[in-house]
């Protein structure tokens, strides 16, 4: 019946359902955004405890395993960090705005592309596309999502960006995202926000003399714009600089409360850290145990896909196939150039951090063959609510993930990090079901997973 519903109801439908559902003990809510459960849970066979194996041996652990199974569970996830770049990123009135500005599609020219028509809520901010397509202009790589990713060192699949908010710029002025200036943007801000800007920062600068603050200038290449930002003057062009780092400070305040929720692994992994296998048998499948089993073991994938957000956060090149037409990305070794250039960096004049605290950046290793071709290690949690898959979004499903995995074929240029792993069918199947088990809607205040009310 459930699933039925979860096909046709509209979203308010949904809501009562589930609230009727959950007070009647029919579908376990968990603690967190249970009121958003229906939206993000459409699928069947993951929504809590149900039957699940009789067969308690499935679920035997040594000390060990046990150990590292804990290590992946979301009570593992520290709180959030503060990020010493942004000074407003934990500033009620910046998370508001930056609410406000990341569904505003006045932050593009022609009035149609925000943040959220490429990181939409509703699919855990991904779009569901091979690569991330706004004008019907395909962008190189395919969109990942933001949940959780506050508490990454590196943004981008390539890692040019060393802070949230110095990634929530660069699409504004994409020609294939936004395709925006930043002084438009600065002067689109202070007339439609200007309270709430300055209750966040200050009082703002007075960007109405046009001969000063064109309406279209920014350094971007090869268009009108950047002739117009090359003649402004030099003290104009900081002013709009610091409006633009703002607005991207705000968005990052707001982005960084999207966190992962709990999913029915982090309830395995809390009744195994005590071996109760009872309770673990009533929560995965024997299957489902196996999945794990080969995560943690035999596959290796804890390698890479480790700790509560199950990503270490490094770079690396898993052989994957090059997508039709297309040219080989140089990923991690073209993105650490970038980062250590970019004006926005930890390091720079618009940052709020000290030179002590930018330790990733202060470190950063620039060269290396082992960065040719290499990809940020995504995390896994809500994976199988996100495909297409990879930063080239290559695989259409986990099947095809792990089929890949499978068989590890040799990178070219650069090398692989994989070793084959010959899964039988059954394995693959368990490795895939395991997976599944890792989905739960994001930890956030229900209004913030959806475009706020409009407040004028
Ligand atoms: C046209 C679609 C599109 C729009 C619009 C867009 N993004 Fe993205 N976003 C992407 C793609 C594609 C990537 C990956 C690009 C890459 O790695 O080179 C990405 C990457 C990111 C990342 C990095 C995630 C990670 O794993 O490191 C964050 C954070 C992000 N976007 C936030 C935003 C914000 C904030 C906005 C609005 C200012 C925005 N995006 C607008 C498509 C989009
Ligand atoms: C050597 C490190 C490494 C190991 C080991 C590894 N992965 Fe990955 N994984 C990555 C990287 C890097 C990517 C992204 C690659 C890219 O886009 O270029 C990735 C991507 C994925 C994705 C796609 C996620 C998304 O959102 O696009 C899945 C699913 C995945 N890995 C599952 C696994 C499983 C299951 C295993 C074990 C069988 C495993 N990985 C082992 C590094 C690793």
């Amino acid at each position: 019946m459930r699933s039925l519903l979860v096909a046709g109801a509209s979203l308010a439908l949904l809501l009562l359902v589930a609230v009727v559902l959950m007070a009647t003990g029919l579908v376990g809510g968990g603690s967190i955004g249970v009121g958003i459960r229906g939206v993000f849970d459409s699928s069947p066979g993951k929504g809590g405890p149900g039957l699940r194996s009789g067969n308690p041996a499935a679920h035997r652990w040594s000390e060990a395993e046990r150990g590292l199974i804990a290590s992946l569970s979301i009570d593992r996830l520290p709180s959030l960090p503060p990020d010493p770049s942004n000074a407003v990123g934990d500033n009620p009135d910046a998370v508001a705005l930056g609410h406000a500005l990341f569904f505003d599609s006045g932050l593009s020219p022609d009035r149609t592309v925000s943040c959220s028509t490429c990181h939409q809520p509703e699919r855990y901010y991904t779009d569901g596309k091979v690569f991330a397509n706004v004008r019907n202009v395909d962008t190189p790589r395919h969109t990942p999502t933001i949940v959780g990713i506050a508490y990454s060192d590196w943004y981008y699949w390539d890692g040019r960006k060393d802070s949230q908010w110095a990634q929530a710029l660069a699409p504004q002025e994409a020609s294939i995202e936004h395709g925006g200036t930043r002084t438009a943007h600065a002067r689109y801000v202070l007339s439609n926000y200007l309270s709430q800007y300055e209750s966040v920062f200050g009082p703002a600068p007075d960007l109405s003399d046009t001969s000063r603050f064109p309406e279209e200038a920014a350094p971007v290449e090869g268009v009108a714009a950047s002739v117009a930002w090359e003649e402004m003057a030099e003290e104009d062009r900081k002013t709009v600089n610091r409006v633009f780092a703002n607005i991207g400070k705000s968005i990052a305040a707001y982005s960084r409360r999207i966190l992962p929720g709990r999913s029915r692994f982090d309830d395995y992994a809390e009744a195994a850290l005590v071996n109760d296998r009872t309770r673990m048998s009533e929560l995965f499948s024997a299957e489902e145990a196996e999945g794990l089993r080969l995560f943690i073991g035999e596959g290796q994938c804890t390698d890479c896909h480790n700790g509560p957000l199950f990503t270490n956060g490094t770079f690396h090149n898993i052989g994957l196939p090059l997508p039709e037409g297309s040219k080989f990305d140089q990923g991690r070794s073209l993105g650490t150039l970038q980062v250590v250039d970019d004006m926005f960096n930890c390091l720079g004049e618009y940052s709020d951090a000290k030179e002590e605290a930018c330790v990733e950046l202060r470190f950063i290793k620039i060269e290396g063959e082992e960065l040719v071709g290499a990809f940020k290690v995504p995390g896994l949690r809500n994976v199988a609510e996100t495909a297409p898959y990879m930063h080239n979004g290559i695989f259409p499903d986990l099947e095809a993930v792990i089929r890949h995995y499978n068989h590890a074929p040799p990178a070219f240029p650069g090398h692989s990090d994989l070793v084959p792993l010959a899964f039988t069918e059954a394995q693959s199947e368990a490795l895939k079901a395991f997976m599944l088990t890792l989905s739960a809607p994001p930890d956030a205040p229900p209004e913030l997973l959806r475009q706020p009310e409009s407040e004028d």
